[in-house]
């Protein structure tokens, strides 16, 4: 159920960088129902070209390696190129995996900054002269891990803090121009690829499942949903926020404590 009218994208460019699986390619399709050119970027062409496939007829499905800055360059300038000036970039790479510290090599830890905080940089910062200005949005993915600190997960809470304060930077440096850069914050989202690493057993499922207030995990479809929301006119006068699409997720533990004191 959406409370969008089907030609509210019309006329619109779309760009979603790490839009060909999970959570990002349901924003790209999302989009495309409500009339926008989408185009949607990854490292493997063989999925970008799947994923494009199932976005529409005439979506652009793109290979390239956010950290990559040329590369990303000339991905978003295919996409302009071919679709028309960019209205909306979304920036949703990234890469994770539950290790402590000390099972974390520099490299490791490395790659996910990479990959979700300068990819970011670099998305955002590569297509700011292709943007229909003033009017453009952008729109980060970024995490609770961003505020809430959790144990094997240093380098994606570093690297989401990073990206929250990215957004709240860009929102005041590009706010001027008429462009608004905003940030989604989903959390636990069903049939995920994040998930499957993050929570990949039943049991955790149901522990993680517990600690939510809406007691469920998300759907893909409820974030695609967050992600209209910020790009249309209806969210003309927001920038530099974060909107948490996570069923109250960032509020805490909503565990039931009867029996259990205070703890
Ligand atoms: P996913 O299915 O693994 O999607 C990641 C996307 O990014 C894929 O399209 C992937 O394609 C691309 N990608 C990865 N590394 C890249 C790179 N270096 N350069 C370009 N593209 C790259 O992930 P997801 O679970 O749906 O998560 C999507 C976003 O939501 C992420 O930003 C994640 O942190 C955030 N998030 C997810 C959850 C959740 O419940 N899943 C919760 C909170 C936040 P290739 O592999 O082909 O490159
Ligand atoms: N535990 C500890 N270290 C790990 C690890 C794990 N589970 N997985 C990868 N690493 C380390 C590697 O050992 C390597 O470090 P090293 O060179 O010191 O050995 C470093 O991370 C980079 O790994 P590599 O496989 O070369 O990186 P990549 O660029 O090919 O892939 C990843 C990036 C590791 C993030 C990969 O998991 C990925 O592509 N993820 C995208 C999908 C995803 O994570 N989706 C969920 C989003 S929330």
């Amino acid at each position: 159920m959406s409370a969008f009218k089907d030609n509210l994208l019309a006329g619109k460019t779309a760009f979603v960088a790490g839009g060909t699986s999970g959570i990002n390619l349901g924003i790209a399709q999302r989009y495309a129902a409500l009339g926008a050119k989408v185009a949607v970027a990854g490292r493997n062409p063989e999925k970008a070209a799947a994923a494009a496939k199932s976005v529409g007829a005439d979506a652009l499905g793109l290979s390239c390696d956010v950290r990559d800055y040329g590369a990303i360059r000339r991905a978003l300038e295919e996409a302009s190129g071919k679709l028309g000036p960019l209205d909306i970039v979304v920036s949703g790479a990234a890469g994770n995996f539950l290790a402590g510290a000390l099972d974390m090599s520099a490299n490791g830890f490395r790659t996910v900054v990479d990959i979700d905080l300068n990819g970011t940089f670099n998305v955002f910062r590569a297509c700011y002269d292709l943007l229909k200005r003033p009017g453009a949005s952008l729109i980060a993915i970024t995490a609770g891990q961003a505020v809430n600190p959790r144990p094997m997960q240093a380098h994606a809470c570093a690297a989401k803090a990073g990206i929250n304060q990215l957004i709240r930077v860009l929102a005041m440096e590009w706010g001027p121009s008429g462009v608004r850069v905003n940030g989604i914050s989903p959390g636990p989202i069903a049939g995920t690829e994040g998930m499957a690493r993050l929570a990949p057993t039943a049991d955790a499922e149901k522990a993680l499942t517990n600690r939510i207030p809406l007691r469920r995990y998300g759907e893909v479809s409820e974030v695609a949903e967050s992600a209209v929301f910020l790009v249309s006119d209806s969210a003309r006068y927001v920038t530099g926020t974060i909107l948490d699409c996570d069923g109250g997720s960032q509020l805490g533990d909503a565990s039931d404590r009867r029996g259990a004191g205070l703890n």
